[in-house]
């Protein structure tokens, strides 16, 4: 299975912060913003990244990620010319997503929660059997996102953008699993009144083939879509937080990549030692010094 940050779009709601930099490098207490996202693939298990940017930030992400061998991932880069929808990423990862499921985040979502590599896992499967998945999470103002309506089992029977009148607080969430083939099914989305490739068209699409279905994200899970000044800060308070009271580092993509196999301990202790002046690098000495206490799917 692949899998695609996308990180495009001027950032304009953070201006003047986002002037000169984007939005997804950004910090989010100790770490910048996209290795949130980037968390979220490598916990269901994908190691073939593409990080989806606009011509003029890549260069801002090459030198945050590299190549991904620092993580033990692969990352690909791609330009999105001008941001017509976030399906659009699907058509520019044509090549990318080959004849593979694809997974895909959007690069300002941070996501935490219990039991969370099980939801991921059961997308994952859905994907491998045909069908998509997409993940919702209950709001106050549901007008602002796409939202999804359930029937009295959570099936979803409906998704609509930023629908003036919602049918229920579920927001879809900035994370999607897609079956093989979603590149071509991207191909056929319709652009909206705004002239945009929107992901809600996508899923609608799934929906009528029968081939949707939505994980809710309960009670004690955390989603945050970062893209005001308001929402960034809060991020950072939470993680601030609940890393100091849980004595963790989250979305430690080292971290990760070392209990999914990818990354081996002589390279979690050489990447400790480049971080050794603060706590994100002595946080990786200990995880290389312990035992491996749980593995996720490879
Ligand atoms: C996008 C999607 C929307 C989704 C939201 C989640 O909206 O179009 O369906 O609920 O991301 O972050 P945007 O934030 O681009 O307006």
């Amino acid at each position: 299975m692949k899998g695609i940050v996308l990180a495009g779009g001027s950032g304009t709601r953070l201006y003047p912060i986002t002037e000169g930099v984007s939005k997804q490098v950004l910090q989010v207490y100790d770490k910048p913003m996209v290795y949130y996202p980037i968390s979220t693939l490598m916990l269901a298990g994908i190691k073939d990244i593409a990080i989806i940017t606009t011509p003029e930030d890549q260069n801002q992400f090459k030198r945050v990620l590299g190549d991904g061998s620092k993580f033990g991932v692969n990352f690909n880069y791609i330009v999105q010319p001008s941001p017509d929808g976030l399906a659009q990423a699907f058509i520019l990862g044509k090549d990318f997503i080959g004849d593979d499921e694809c997974a895909m985040v959007l690069g300002d979502n941070i996501f935490y929660g219990g039991d969370f590599t099980k939801i991921l896992n059961n997308a994952r499967e859905n994907a491998e059997h045909g069908k998509a998945t997409i993940f919702g999470y209950r709001v106050k103002d549901p007008q602002r996102f796409g939202i999804m309506e359930l029937d009295d089992d959570n099936n979803v029977i409906g998704v609509e953008e930023k629908p003036e009148h919602p049918k229920s607080d579920y927001c879809i969430t900035g994370l999607y699993f897609y079956p093989k083939g979603v590149a071509d099914m991207a191909s056929k989305v319709v652009p909206s009144k705004r002239g945009e490739l929107e992901i809600t068209s996508l899923n609608d699409m799934y929906l009528r083939n029968g081939d949707l279905k939505a994980e809710l994200l309960n009670r004690g899970f955390k989603w945050f879509d970062t893209g005001t000044t308001d929402s960034l800060l809060a991020a950072n308070n939470f993680v601030q937080f609940e890393q100091n009271e849980l004595d963790t580092i989250i979305a430690c993509l080292e971290q990760i990549g070392y209990q999914n196999g990818w990354l081996d301990k002589d390279a979690l202790l050489a990447r400790a030692d480049l971080l050794r002046k603060n706590n994100y690098g002595a946080y990786l000495k200990r995880i290389a010094e312990e035992e491996k206490t749980f593995k996720i799917r490879k």
